[in-house]
């Protein structure tokens, strides 16, 4: 499998952490030193399916193929507003008449894209696909309590697509899960039935923090030794380590245990906050965009999120 081309979109209104000190009981100094944020862009005017068009877009456009040589769309988000249709379906859509391909949508919560991109490398493997469009478009803060500062000065919405296609850069992938459903959720509610009249119970965001933190750490060195051990592979041989951007402090705690140089970590947390399952692919599109990545670069991917699920993977660029 390879990445050929990249593409990303964020919401238009920018809110810095002086913002919502105007509303909650925080400070910039807080958010920024507990987590490296210090604006995100949210949703307003703007809707999701839109933002994943236009990142979907761009991601064909710089892959230099026509919409209709997309032969497979996997989407992944957590949850928008549509539970069905699937938002890849809205997608397609987007994209016009001539994209006929099949659609799926995936919630490997903030690890999805190593998910996708695992899925992604079967289809392309067994035949079943020959150019792929992945798009990651997620609106955490819609799932936060704005009146609660632990969770809604973490997150920020956003899409990143990229398209893949058959070739040997994809040197290997790892994706776990291990059920532990009270570290971080989210309930929304459905519709009560004369039978079960349960269905509207409702929770907005709830995260163990530091539980979360711990977690994070653990599992994605694990992920990440696997990979390096697996492929005979330096830590020092690797150009990035494209890490989940979910708070600058757990991505220094890994690069300190990997006894790494921080130019080896981008990041833009500082300007997004966590993104979910997006983070990765807007943060790879910058980086193409921005000259940063080149041919033959080794890059390490490593994301992990509700679930609790991760993913790595180890690529030539
Ligand atoms: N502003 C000001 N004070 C706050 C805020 C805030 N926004 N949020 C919490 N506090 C307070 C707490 O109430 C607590 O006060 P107390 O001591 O009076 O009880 C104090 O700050 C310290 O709180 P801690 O939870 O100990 O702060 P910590 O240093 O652990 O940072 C944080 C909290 C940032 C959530 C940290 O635990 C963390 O980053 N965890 C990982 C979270 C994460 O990355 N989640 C996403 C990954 S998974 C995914 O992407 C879905």
């Amino acid at each position: 499998m390879k990445i050929i081309g990249t593409g990303s979109a964020l919401p238009e209104k920018e809110v810095s952490n002086d913002m919502l000190a105007g509303f909650l009981d925080t400070s910039d100094e807080w958010i920024s030193t507990r987590t490296g944020i210090h604006t995100r862009r949210l949703l307003s005017s703007d809707n999701l399916g839109d933002l994943a068009i236009t990142a979907a877009k761009a991601a064909i456009e710089s892959a230099g193929v026509n919409v209709n040589d997309i032969d497979y769309i996997i989407c992944s988000n957590v949850a928008n507003n549509y539970v069905t249709p699937s938002l890849s379906t809205i997608i397609q859509g987007g994209l016009g008449d001539e994209c006929s391909s099949p659609c799926m949508d995936l919630n490997g919560a903030c690890a999805g894209f190593l998910y996708a991109i695992d899925i992604a490398e079967a289809f392309l493997a067994t035949d079943r696909a020959k150019n792929i469009l992945i798009v990651c478009a997620e609106e955490p803060t819609k799932f936060c309590d704005w009146h609660e500062r632990e969770t809604s000065v973490l997150f920020g919405d956003g899409a990143g697509a990229v398209v893949v296609t058959g070739g040997d850069n994809l040197l290997a992938r790892r994706v776990t899960a291990k059920s532990l459903k009270d570290v971080i959720y989210y309930k929304r509610p459905l519709e009560n039935t004369p039978y079960d009249r349960s269905s509207q119970d409702q929770k907005t965001l709830v995260m163990k923090g530091h539980d979360v933190f711990r977690m994070a750490v653990r599992s994605s060195m694990n992920d990440i030794n696997t990979l390096l051990e697996e492929q005979h592979v330096n830590p020092d041989d690797v150009k990035y380590y494209l890490l989940h951007q979910a708070n600058m402090r757990i991505i220094d705690s890994i690069r300190e245990h990997l006894n790494q140089p921080v130019e080896k970590f981008p990041t833009n947390l500082q300007r997004y906050g966590n993104t979910s399952s997006a983070s990765i692919p807007i943060l790879i599109d910058e980086l193409v965009r921005g000259g940063k990545i080149q041919e033959g670069d080794l890059l390490m991917l490593s994301a992990f999120g509700a679930g609790f699920v991760t993913g790595g993977a180890l690529m030539r660029w």
